[in-house]
């Protein structure tokens, strides 16, 4: 049996747990807002046609900060399209996804919602088709209180109090080729800059997040951050990170290990920000932003789903409905295991998305809404994670994997909040074939108990919720979990994801 061990002490903290860190994002995007969060003739729908089953799904997920509205979709996106009377609001040609965009929700309808599920509302600006004024307009439209053009006309449609929204994104994956707009890292980062300024003369208290590049793959990787942040190192608080995995051609064993590539990911770019900071001489330090981040089988949406032509303009189409299984939930809980690993410089992060699309939470138009797999890891660490991220000593047992060489079978982090006296352990167990045994030492935490142990595994790693069946996958208690003179002895199955409570 494969074994692990790891020492506990709440004396070696990484850094704060960023509430943050449980953030989301909503992109107009197939059916993400529209017969997603939004389906005004469902039998659950509020007067403003929010899905009350959506509602509670999203508040039992335990999301923080909300993206929105893109996402690729944004660097087309004109918001004023979307604020005002209904009746009135254009239909629009969606670029980024093929699509009709209606209008029927925009800003004013989002900043509600996400008043609903008791999240903070993250706002994109497009720096794609637009620019400087079109993110001052939009800004003094949300955050202004009164007595100007645009603050007067959101009190006119209907929302006397300002937004307050706080952290703004400067456009999307700008260095992407599919992107409208899409820029090198020097028209970029300078666009980024002059809106910056321009909106931190507006509010200097903003949070602002630049453009990092849309993946480690890119051909320009390292060197689009060095250059933009070269422009902007003063003027923006975060640079983003974005990534997603797959399994790829049967290889299991390496996409298990995807959070490998995820921590060398983030500690390159925390290098590249921390040299332009040492270059520029800078006593400020730049975090990441991790707002898109995910398990995503992409090959499907360009193989299957793609929509092309010129007469072929769908109103919220089915687009990227990945539906997850065991395996990728394991994996899925993995990366939240770097974000946590990370919390010293990854204070916020997105998952990409929340509803229908690449999302733990599926719907069907008048029908049911249901938690996908990945809902699982997500709420229980959202909930767990509390306090300080712990430095941890794991030693592991290791298997070779075809592209990351060899890596741990086990892999762990931990977190304590000293005002409660509770620590968490998330632990993922890669074999593919074996049980793992691990030994936590917790002697520096006193006499602790284990209060609780979940796990998220199946003899079948590819079952999946569907609509058909909403509940085949979902946590149980792990019984082998147990304290005895100082550590803590847990059993992970195979292909496991595991969350233990101790106080
Ligand atoms: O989340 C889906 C898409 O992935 C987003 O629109 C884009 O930013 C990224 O490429």
């Amino acid at each position: 049996m494969p074994k692990a061990h790891l020492t506990l002490d709440p004396h070696f903290t990484v850094g704060p747990v960023n509430r943050r860190l449980f953030g989301s994002f909503v992109e107009h995007l197939g059916r993400c807002v529209y017969d997603g969060i939004y389906e005004p003739g469902h039998p659950s729908a509020d007067a403003d046609g929010f899905r009350a089953d959506v509602v509670e799904l999203v508040k039992e997920l335990g999301v923080s900060a909300i993206r929105y509205p893109g996402g690729n979709f944004v660097s087309g996106y004109r918001w004023e399209d979307g604020v005002g009377e209904r009746a009135e609001r254009p239909r629009r040609l969606d670029l980024a996804w093929h699509s009709t965009e209606t209008n029927e929700v925009g800003l004013d309808e989002f900043a509600r919602w996400t008043d609903l599920v008791g999240s903070e509302l993250m706002y994109a600006v497009n720096l794609g088709t637009r620019g400087v004024q079109e993110a001052l307009d939009v800004l003094e439209y949300a955050n202004i209180k009164e007595g100007t053009r645009l603050s007067d006309w959101r009190i006119a449609n209907g929302h006397t109090e300002p937004y307050g929204i706080g952290m703004w994104c400067l456009g999307n994956e700008m260095d992407g080729p599919w992107q409208l707009g899409h820029s090198t890292a020097e028209e970029y980062g300078t666009l980024a800059s002059k809106t910056a300024k321009a909106m931190r003369q507006v509010d200097p208290d903003l949070e602002l997040v630049v453009c990092g590049s849309s993946s480690a793959q890119m051909p320009t990787f390292g060197a689009w951050e060095r250059t933009v942040l070269e422009h902007t190192y003063e003027d923006v608080d975060f640079i983003s990170c974005h990534a997603y995995y797959e399994e790829k051609d049967g290889d299991l064993g390496s996409f298990l290990a995807s959070a490998v590539n995820m921590d060398g990911f983030i500690e390159s770019v925390v290098a590249t920000a921390d040299h332009v900071k040492a270059v520029l001489g800078s006593d400020k330090t730049i975090n990441i932003s991790f707002d898109e981040w995910n398990v995503w089988y992409i090959d499907r949406y360009h193989g299957v789903d793609k929509i092309t032509g010129i007469d072929d303009w769908p109103v919220a189409p089915r687009l990227l409905e990945d539906v997850y299984s065991v395996a990728d939930a394991v994996v899925f809980g993995n990366l939240l295991i770097s974000l946590i690993r990370h919390a010293d410089r990854v204070t916020s992060a997105s998952l990409a998305q929340l509803v229908n699309v690449i999302a733990p939470i599926m719907t069907e138009p008048n029908g049911p809404a249901w938690r996908q797999t990945t809902f699982f890891p997500f709420a229980e660490t959202s909930r767990l994670a509390q306090g300080e991220a712990l430095t941890l000593k794991l030693t592991s047992d290791t298997y070779e994997t075809a592209q990351y060489g060899v890596v741990n079978l086990v892999d762990a982090v931990a977190t304590h909040d000293a005002a409660t006296g509770s620590t968490s352990v998330f632990l993922v167990n890669r074999s593919m074939d074996e049980a793992a045994e691990v030994t936590i030492d917790v002697r520096a935490l006193g006499a602790v108990a284990v209060t609780g142990a979940r796990t998220l595994s199946d003899t079948d790693l590819y079952a999946k919720n569907t609509l058909a069946d909403q509940d085949r996958v979902g946590l149980a208690d792990n019984t082998s979990a147990v304290a005895a003179d100082g550590t803590i002895t847990i059993t992970l199955p195979p292909v496991s994801w595991s969350a233990l409570e101790l106080a």
